[in-house]
């Protein structure tokens, strides 16, 4: 095995009532002592879901008010309007409110955008100096007081209630990244899978394809030999495909629904990271896609990974004829050719795509003419991952996208 070292800071409570049953003594907790309390959420699906009503209703019991006259150090300050694919200058926003009323803990209720906006918060906040400029673009070491950051789930996708991550896009100048440091993973996470019952299709679609893009980002990675990482990450996606298929069959399937839950926070708290290099070229490029045209994540991946594959499928050979034979159930005596049977595990892929029901060209994504002419700028602002099997070239990516088009 290769080298590494390995974390995971958050306290995860998961299962019908877990709001209700445990938020209460992670404030109690985690919240700084005498200051206020910050919410964050998106667009108003948490109204809708429970999850709002069962935070505050804790909080209130807790004497906390979201009354303006309330006492200092019991106040519930609101940030809500965090959109899908937050932006910097959103998170910068709530940074801003969190320092101006003296926030000791912040919750993100809802998906990745909601939780990746509040992390950033966390940091930035306490922070004198500019953290998109210091984390972001530079890389530097976090060494400051980030404020406790928990987290209520109401989508599966990202995992990110489970890790260090957060994805911001700066629409100034078109860059979407993420950075993962240890000491913005929440410090707890919340996980009820009933909140995820309204998810519309087309979330639980793109939420669900995003956590088998995770695992396969992972998967398709050095090293190659057999390894803990990628037995488990084999499991995984098999038990995804299973549960992928059973909640589109019947939405209202709970079982299927907290399966998909938990293997989102599997697929991204490390485990299947440990010892490999990790490519994310497919991440890479759809966060440039979503930064130009702001696409959905999950949607943009579903498009690409086929396309991907197949370019770099022959550099990473018995990598994808395992994927084929333990993923897929393939045989290899059925094809000619050690080749043609990898590339079969792909098709597969591909097939399991339109299955789903997910979008497979940039056009199904809503892209029309104005954004194919975009496709080249798009291309040459994107990061080239060096974890990959084959790290492409820019012009690569171009190709990529438009064989996608
Ligand atoms: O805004 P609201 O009203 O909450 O609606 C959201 C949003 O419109 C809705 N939604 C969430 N839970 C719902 C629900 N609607 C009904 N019922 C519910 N229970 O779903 C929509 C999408 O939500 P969003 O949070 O944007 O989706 P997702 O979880 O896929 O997050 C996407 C963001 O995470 C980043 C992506 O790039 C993108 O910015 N990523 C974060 C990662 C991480 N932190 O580790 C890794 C990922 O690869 C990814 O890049
Ligand atoms: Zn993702």
């Amino acid at each position: 095995m290769r080298d590494f070292s390995w974390e995971c800071r958050t306290r995860v409570k998961f299962g019908k009532g877990c709001v209700r049953e445990h938020l209460a003594d992670f404030v109690r907790e985690f919240a700084l002592p005498g200051r206020n309390i910050m919410i964050g959420y998106g667009g108003g699906s948490v109204k809708r879901n429970g999850a709002y009503d069962d935070a505050v209703s804790v909080l209130e019991t807790l004497g906390y008010s979201r009354d303006g006259n309330a006492t200092e150090g019991n106040l519930i300050v609101e940030f809500p309007g965090i959109m899908s694919n937050p932006t910097l200058r959103r998170m910068r926003e709530g940074a801003e409110l969190a320092a101006q009323m003296d926030v000791g803990l912040i919750i993100g209720i809802g998906g990745g955008s909601v939780m990746d906006c509040c992390k950033a918060i966390s940091v930035q906040a306490g922070y004198d100096g500019d953290a998109w400029e210091d984390f972001w673009m530079q890389g530097m070491p976090m060494t400051h007081d980030v404020i406790p950051c928990g987290v209520i789930v109401t989508m599966p996708a990202t995992g990110s209630e489970v890790n260090g991550c957060a994805v911001l896009t700066n629409e100034d100048t078109h860059i979407k990244t993420d950075r993962d440091y240890p000491a913005m993973n929440p410090v707890f996470a919340l996980m009820d899978p009933s909140y995820t019952l309204t998810m519309p299709l087309r979330q639980l679609r793109a939420g669900t394809f995003d956590i088998l893009s995770h695992i396969m980002e992972t998967y398709f990675s050095y090293p190659v030999e057999d390894n803990p990482a990628d037995d488990v990450s084999e499991g995984l996606m098999r038990g995804l495909i299973r549960d992928f298929r059973a909640a589109v069959a019947d939405p209202e399937d709970y079982q299927a629904r907290s399966n998909i839950m938990w293997a989102a926070s599997l697929a991204e708290n490390r485990i299947i990271k440990t010892g490999k290099t990790k490519d994310f070229q497919a991440h890479n490029m759809e966060h440039q896609l979503s930064a130009y045209t702001d696409c959905n994540h999950g949607e943009g991946l579903a498009v690409l990974h086929p396309a991907y594959y197949r370019h770099i499928c022959m550099d990473g050979l018995g990598k994808f004829m395992r994927f084929a034979e333990r993923v897929w159930g393939l045989c290899r005596e059925d094809y000619e050719s050690d080749e043609e049977f990898a590339l079969a595990g792909v098709d597969a892929l591909a097939s399991f795509i339109k299955e789903m029901g997910l979008p497979t060209t940039l056009r199904d994504l809503g892209f029309g003419s104005d954004e194919h002419k975009m496709l080249k700028e798009i291309a040459d602002s994107c990061f080239i991952s060096q974890g990959a099997f084959r790290p492409l070239t820019n012009e690569e990516v171009l190709d990529i996208y438009e064989e996608c088009w």
